[in-house]
């Protein structure tokens, strides 16, 4: 039996080259290898306030994104987390078992709090839905970027003292797969901060679906320095390195070798090969998208993938209920 592996995005916003380098791109490499099941977290979305209308439009953008990029649903299970009911069950469970402080001490917490006028308890508590969300299916890989390396700890930390209270083995306990290039792909306009969705300037994200000449111009007026000279050097040239990653990723070639061809070419070369890379990569999957946002296919799939999440989840919560003692027949 392959291994399992589980991942999601959050249909908050289309997503960017950051989500596709640091977690989409894995989902396609790694579900030939696993037994794999890739979610579009919308109820995570909905821990800071939403447009209904148009969260359910980006859910069903990021579901076609997820076949775009070529995630294939005959290898992985592609499904939306609100029609599996069990997430929404098991995270109370979780919740009952997670300390106030442990969350309080998250960071992604401590960020989006800062920025939202009035706190969601949903947002303080959504570590535990994301714990539920990996348990559920038994995962003992999760490919993500960095920025999920402490709720990932946090997933592990619970599965230790949920099997230590109720019995071994009942949870899996994952490992966070990160990749080699770009686990934390940075503003193209602050390289001290990470390339987020949700960043209201437009030129600091490149999203999946931004049009070639959108592209072209964001790179050009990607932030470097005055060094002038090509070079991996995250500290003095911050913003640059941040293109070698993006390029490393995107041509799959070690960031060395980049720096090698690059070193005497000049910041306007790099950039102009770097922003052909980045079109090239996402044309193909621009396309396909296209055809698949306008077919009735993406329903079918996603009745397909609820169906077998169903059966997993379901089986798994189950499970806890019973050691928990919330099951009495
Ligand atoms: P989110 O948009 O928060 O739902 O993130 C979905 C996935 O993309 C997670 O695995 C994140 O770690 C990853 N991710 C988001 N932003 C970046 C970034 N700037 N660099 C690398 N990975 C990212
Ligand atoms: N919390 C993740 C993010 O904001 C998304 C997510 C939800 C996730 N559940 C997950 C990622 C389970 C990996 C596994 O990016």
């Amino acid at each position: 039996m392959k291994e399992t592996i589980f991942s999601g995005v959050q249909p908050s916003s289309i997503p960017t080259l950051g989500n596709y380098i640091g977690a989409m791109k894995s989902f396609v490499d790694l579900q030939d290898k696993y037994q794999a099941t890739y979610c579009i977290v919308n109820q995570h979305a909905i821990t800071v306030p939403q447009d209904p209308e148009i969260l359910v439009r980006q859910t069903k953008q990021l579901a076609a994104l997820y076949l775009a990029i070529g995630i294939d649903p005959n290898k992985s299970t592609v499904f939306v987390q609100s029609e599996v009911p069990a997430h929404s069950q098991i995270a109370w469970l979780i919740t009952c078992q997670i300390g106030v402080g442990e969350l309080e001490r998250m960071t992604q917490y401590k960020d989006k709090s800062a920025k939202q006028e009035s706190v969601g308890a949903g947002l303080l508590c959504y570590p535990a839905l994301m714990v539920g969300d990996i348990v559920l299916y038994d995962a003992k890989y999760v490919p993500v970027g960095d920025d999920q390396r402490q709720h990932i700890e946090l997933t592990r930390n619970f599965v230790d003292r949920f099997n230590n209270r109720y019995g071994e083995d009942i949870l899996v306990k994952p490992e966070p797969i990160y990749p080699n290039a770009g686990k934390r792909v940075m503003s193209l306009q602050d390289p001290s901060r990470k390339m987020s969705k949700s960043d209201e300037n437009e030129k600091s994200k490149i999203s999946m679906l931004d049009e070639p000449g959108q592209i072209i111009k964001k790179i050009k007026s990607a932030v470097t320095d005055s060094i002038g000279v090509v070079n991996y050097d995250t500290a003095n040239q911050a913003g640059l390195s941040n293109l070698i990653e993006i390029y490393a990723s995107l041509s799959e070639q070690p960031i060395k070798k980049i720096v090698n061809q690059y070193h005497d070419l000049g910041y306007g070369r790099f950039k102009s090969d770097l922003a052909d890379l980045v079109v090239s990569v996402l044309e193909p999957i621009q396309k396909r998208y296209n055809q698949l946002i306008a077919s009735d296919e993406l329903y079918d799939i996603l009745s397909i993938g609820a169906t077998k999440a169903n059966e997993t989840a379901s089986q798994t919560l189950a499970r806890m209920e019973k050691v928990m003692g919330i099951r009495y027949r």
